[in-house]
């Protein structure tokens, strides 16, 4: 299938670029290794070489909007402009894994609201979905910690949110989702936090304005220099992002989310990453997927 696709999108360049070079569409392997290592240093993600295919045939339509009729020219072009270029960044957005949910994984919400959340009731609650996609992981978030506002347990709260792709920062900042995906969403949060349009063909929904402003979007690359989020978050979700990156990365990631943990905070991983994680010292499991800054 995915060979079918490439020659697709090769015939479709020779009509519209003329003669293709000889590795034209194909990513070779000096080029794969130029590419992934830049991806790697970069943005923390490791694409092993069975992710080869993979990265050919997502960088694919890029080649072909910027008009490279070869990996190795693309390959030039975006290394020699750099890890903080434009194009570095328009690479991740379509390299990078954006699958989320509404209330994924529930249990980690129940267990939220149930066991840890009361270790900070009466404050002012602040908590962080490291690796947040779309946002909906965030405004999941919101609506449970404005129940518990509601019923006076919390003063009030904000969620933040960061990613490496613009482009799904930018789907998170509007807040607009099809209709399709919101059935996670308890019915009397879909009431109370959900607008829904009015056009039939394409039923969408709008997280409401009450909920939006509780929330921030920052662009922050988690493996990157810049580190500009509060360190006193009581809770961190960090699910299904860890996966991306190698040992050691990962190691990295989740040094530097347990700086921003008050103490007596909570880490939260993703179900598949508390096993292959290595987790620093001053942490402790205390759930599968569930860790505790030490006081
Ligand atoms: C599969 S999504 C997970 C979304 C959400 N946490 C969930 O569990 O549903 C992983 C997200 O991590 C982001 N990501 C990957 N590497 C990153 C990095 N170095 N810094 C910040 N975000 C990153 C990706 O762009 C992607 O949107």
């Amino acid at each position: 299938m995915k060979v079918t696709n490439a020659f697709k999108n090769r015939d479709a360049c020779i009509m519209n670029k003329g003669t293709p070079s000889s590795d034209f569409i194909r990513l070779n392997n000096t080029d794969f290794n130029r590419l992934s290592t830049f991806i790697y240093d970069t943005f923390g993600i490791y694409l092993p070489e069975k992710k080869h295919y993979l990265l050919q045939n997502r960088l694919l339509p890029r080649l072909q909007k910027l008009g490279y009729t070869s990996f190795s020219a693309y390959a030039d072009f975006v290394l020699q402009q750099g890890e903080h270029s434009d194009e570095a960044f328009e690479m991740i957005n379509v390299v990078s894994t954006n699958k989320t949910e509404f209330f994924r994984e529930k249990d980690h919400f129940e267990l939220l609201q149930k066991e840890l959340l009361p270790d900070f009731f009466g404050r002012y609650i602040k908590i962080w979905s490291a690796g947040c996609s779309s946002g909906e992981e965030v405004y999941s978030l919101a609506m449970l910690l404005s129940e518990e506002k509601q019923l006076d347990h919390i003063t009030d709260f904000v969620v933040y949110g960061n990613d490496i792709s613009k482009r799904i920062l930018a789907k998170a900042v509007n807040a607009v989702y099809p209709y399709r995906t919101v059935e996670a969403i308890p019915q009397n949060y879909r009431r109370k936090y959900l607008l829904r349009s009015k056009d039939k063909t394409n039923p969408t929904v709008r997280i409401v304005p009450e909920l939006r402003v509780k929330t921030r979007f920052v662009w922050e690359n988690l493996v990157g220099k810049q580190d500009t989020l509060p360190s006193d978050f009581q809770i961190i979700f960090c699910r299904n992002t860890l996966i991306y990156f190698d040992k050691e990365t990962q190691y990295a990631v989740v040094s530097r989310l347990v700086a921003h943990l008050v103490p007596g905070g909570y880490l939260i991983l993703g179900p598949s990453e508390s096993l292959i994680t290595q987790i620093p010292k001053g942490i402790t499991m205390i759930y599968p997927t569930v860790y505790q800054k030490n006081t």
